[in-house]
């Protein structure tokens, strides 16, 4: 039996659901019941009612925030080691020094970050609705925003408050190089130019508009232009070629590749079903708190 019919077979038998992210492999993809950003995945995890179990291809934090939303339900994710190397530049431990640097402040935490720091955060974002979140805290408030500096920065741009970052970025958005826009912007002179906002804040400031995968796909579908050049990670394209065959797009640079959204294949995801491993376990107590954090970014 093909490899597609017998992952659908043990899907169905299982009564089981195929998350992906928008930056995994076209193949998974292509098989998975629902593909989005983080915002999106996370808003899936938590409205899953018929299903046992969740397998969830993408990085680690991502299956992590679907296990904290969805607690009753399996979750598993087909490598264990697909991590993201912006999550693991914070530690628990270093957000409660920073909070005690700035008494009285609010923590905000990206998404991509841990269960133990979510659970040391007042509030989670994605980049979806980072700003949004942002605006919904009190104003004269101090925001120790972790760990992306350069989300941090592009929301502090568009608020204008009192935000303090943590120093840790993307390495594959962080390979994207305002020359690489406007090179890419001399060759494609008709094309709006989306960047994801993970991007360095010279990149977002070449660019037209800076927003999360999930928002880029939407932009494109219901933009009247037709070509696009796209500041983020490759795997994006899937979607957006599918959605838009009569569209062009035009990725900044050939290397903006997360080789951790590219660990998960077919085979990964057959044994992963097959073995219903690697099951995603979070701590009770630290799922309590860390819930808290992300349920009140659903909320808004
Ligand atoms: P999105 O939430 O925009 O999909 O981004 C996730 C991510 O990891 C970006 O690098
Ligand atoms: Fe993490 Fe960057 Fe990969 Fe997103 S693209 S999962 S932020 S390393």
């Amino acid at each position: 039996m093909d490899i597609r019919e017998e992952i659908v077979r043990l899907k169905n038998k299982k009564r089981a659901i195929i998350l992906a992210h928008n930056y995994q492999r076209d193949e998974i993809q292509e098989i998975a019941d629902y593909t989005g950003d983080s915002l999106g995945l996370s808003k899936k995890a938590a409205s899953i009612q018929d299903k046992e179990l969740i397998v969830f291809c993408g990085v680690y934090f991502m299956a992590e925030t679907a296990k904290i939303l969805s607690p009753d339900k399996k979750v598993i994710i087909p490598d264990r080691g697909a991590g993201c190397p912006m999550a693991d530049m914070i530690t628990a431990q270093q957000v409660r020094e920073f909070r005690n640097k700035y008494p009285g402040s609010v923590v905000v935490c990206y998404v991509n970050s841990t269960a133990e720091v979510k659970a040391e955060s007042d509030m989670c974002c994605t980049s979806a609705n980072a700003v949004q979140v942002v605006l919904s805290l009190p104003a004269d408030k101090t925001i120790l925003f972790v760990p992306d500096r350069y989300l941090g920065d592009f929301v502090r741009k568009k608020t204008s408050r009192n935000i303090v970052c943590w120093k840790g970025f993307c390495p594959t958005h962080a390979r994207v190089t305002r020359d690489m826009v406007l090179a890419a912007r001399k060759k494609h002179p008709n094309a709006v130019v989306l960047v994801h906002p993970e991007c360095t804040e010279d990149v977002v400031d070449a660019a037209d508009e800076a927003m999360s995968t999930g928002q880029m796909i939407a932009y494109v579908k219901k933009s009247g232009r037709t070509e696009f050049i796209i500041g983020t990670e490759k795997g994006i394209l899937y979607q957006l070629k599918k959605e838009n065959p009569r569209k062009d797009f035009y990725l900044v640079g050939k290397d903006v590749i997360c080789p951790n959204m590219k660990k998960i294949d077919l085979q990964k995801l057959l044994v992963s079903l097959q073995e219903e491993q690697d099951e995603v376990v979070v701590a009770p107590a630290i799922m309590e708190r860390a819930r808290k954090a992300i349920s009140a970014m659903l909320l808004l």
